[in-house]
């Protein structure tokens, strides 16, 4: 049995995420997840949240919280979101866990003991009005890179260099705004990602047809100009995991906890482990090549910004300890979703979150909607307009009413049985061969993970069953040939568990009703034509109800409206 490893990026615990954030790494992992389980592979998908770091310590203290309980409370409520929206993860763990603070202990302690880490003295930004060290992130100022005046002190989210906060122009504190900044003298670990540029690069060059999106900035920033730079790996924060090597305390480096970027990747590894406790499971045969990983494929899903942390950052940790750890196999990275002629954007409360969209409209609408416009090779808009316009069509005009009229036809006719009506002729041979290829193709893309693909191809398939329909005209025929309409009736209700079998992926929910109403489970089609015959004459089957309402256009100009301002 193939196994795969799927990780999506763990998103910040600090707040609701948007569905920008959700498109951009957990719903299409999701359905990767998803289809290779119905293809009969052993899957481990991981998620987990993103739990240090300042942006966790000021949302809880702006929610008036200790910072553990704020995250304990705010990991309850994004769990629920992820199951609302249906997201299959064999485990949603936490990067404050236990067994991540372990497991960042220890990477830590092999680098050092491989000479990749180095204390450095350096100087680091105070804010006097603020009281405080200013995290990188929480210094705001102008790109060297690109000029984009609201860089943050990590990273640009305009050009994707990472950043230090001294590069910045004109810096100012994002926590208060204040320009009152000085610097003062500090000592921080460094992780030498320098000495790491040539390993790197040939892991990066014997990956094998990577997209061309993450090729492409792992190797900018791997030759830009200074090449890979040294990356701090510790911060005077609270809140975090307390540096130490392996087990041992860390001379010199009490009070400090490792930087959110350095813990974070390795929680993929250590909400597997937190998985494994809580099973009785065995983690190490997913994530260590001398324990069994070695046949296991990896595949990681992000945001293009994460990208050089992934490519970069989180490799050198895993080739720098030594040890015989599992790398990523597949970099799937994706572009951004825009909101209405703007951006989403958490901190101002721009667009629909996660939470919002499940109030209006249940999870399959938005998968649907948002896996078929996934930003695959540019930045993609969500308007009320196309999305009204796609899910009208496609879920309730295409599967919808395929759906329900083949099964309401068959009870006003025959009763709630697939009737028989013997062989059938050529409309039937054509429409198969159709399906055949067109199921072909849906799989070469989902195994590529080429979604849009993928969801057109689909889309396809739900064509050409109304378009036999149309054409075979069932109701027609029944009056002069009862046998020759049931025939074609019978086929068109094997089509239900058909479609609902390769639509499960995208949409679940109406894929499990689909299912239900017709007594099937779901089975990849390995053959069209036996898969279509599955179906005897005389199985009993019930008219669901309706798949999908259509949105009217007063449901699409209210929530266009209610959600045209800002959340608070
Ligand atoms: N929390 C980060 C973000 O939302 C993603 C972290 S991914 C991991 O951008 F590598 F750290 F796990
Ligand atoms: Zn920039």
């Amino acid at each position: 049995m193939p196994r795969t490893l799927i990780t999506s990026a763990i998103p910040y615990i600090n707040g609701i995420k948007h569905l920008g954030n959700l498109v951009g790494s957990q719903l299409p992992a999701d359905l990767y997840a998803r289809y290779l389980r119905l293809r009969g592979h052993e899957v481990m998908f991981i998620c987990a949240t993103d739990e240090h770091g300042t942006p966790a310590e000021l949302a809880a203290a702006k929610a008036g919280k200790p910072v553990a309980e704020y995250c304990a409370e705010m990991w309850q409520v994004q769990k629920d979101l992820a199951d609302g929206f249906r997201l299959s993860f064999d485990h949603f763990g936490r990067s404050s866990s236990p067994q991540n603070h372990r497991l960042t202990q220890h990477f830590a302690g092999r680098l050092a003991e491989a000479g990749l880490i180095e204390e450095r003295s350096e100087k680091q930004v105070y804010s006097k009005a603020d009281g405080r060290f200013l995290p990188d992130r929480y210094i705001e100022g102008t790109c060297p890179n690109c000029g984009y005046e609201r860089a943050r002190g990590d990273q640009c989210e305009n050009c994707t260099k990472q950043l230090d906060p001294t590069d910045l122009i004109d810096p100012r504190s994002a926590i208060s705004g204040s320009t009152d900044l000085e610097v003062r003298e500090t000592k921080h670990l460094y992780l030498r990602q320098s000495l790491l540029r040539d390993r790197l690069d040939q892991w990066i060059d014997g990956q094998e047809g990577w997209p061309i999106l993450t090729t492409s900035i792992a190797k900018k920033w791997l030759h830009d100009g200074d090449g890979l730079q040294d990356r701090g790996i510790t911060r005077d924060l609270d809140w975090g995991i307390p540096v130490r090597k392996g087990a041992e305390p860390w001379p010199g480096m009490e009070g400090k906890v490792f930087y959110v970027w350095f813990d974070a990747p390795i929680e993929y590894i250590a909400a597997t482990n937190e998985w494994a406790d809580a099973t009785d499971g065995d983690w190490e045969r997913w994530w260590r090549t001398d324990k069994g990983a070695e046949d296991v494929r990896y595949v990681q899903f992000m945001g293009k910004d994460n990208v050089p942390f992934h490519t970069l950052s989180f490799p050198a940790t895993l080739l720098g300890s030594g040890e015989p750890w599992k790398t990523v196999d597949y970099l799937k990275s994706f572009n951004y979703l825009n909101y209405d002629g703007g951006q989403f954007s958490t901190s101002q409360g721009r667009g629909v979150f996660m939470d919002q969209a499940l109030e209006v409209l249940p999870a399959d609408y938005w998968r649907w909607w948002l896996l078929s416009h996934v930003p695959e090779n540019q930045d993609t808009e969500f308007t009320w307009e196309i999305f009204q316009a796609n899910v009208n069509k496609d879920l309730a005009d295409v599967l919808g009413n395929f759906v329900s009229r083949v099964t309401k036809f068959c009870r006003s006719k025959f009763g709630e049985v697939v009737p028989d009506g013997g062989a059938w002729g050529e409309t039937e041979a054509a429409l198969i061969a159709r399906l055949a290829k067109g199921l072909e193709a849906y799989q070469g893309h989902m195994d590529a993970i080429e979604i849009r693909k993928a969801a057109a191809e689909l889309r396809g398939l739900w064509v050409a069953g109304n378009e036999y329909l149309q054409e075979a005209a069932p109701w027609s025929v029944f009056k002069e040939d009862p046998d020759k309409a049931a025939a074609q009736i019978r086929l068109a209700l094997n089509l239900i568990p058909f479609y609902a079998t390769l639509s499960a992926p995208f949409i679940p929910d109406a894929a499990e009703t689909m299912h239900g109403a017709m007594g099937t489970e779901p089975a990849w089609p390995e053959d069209v034509e036996a898969t279509l015959a599955t179906l005897a004459p005389g199985h009993a089957f019930t008219v669901p109800d309706v798949l999908f309402a259509k949105i009217s256009d007063d449901d699409r100009a209210a929530w266009a409206e209610r959600f045209a301002g800002t959340r608070d």
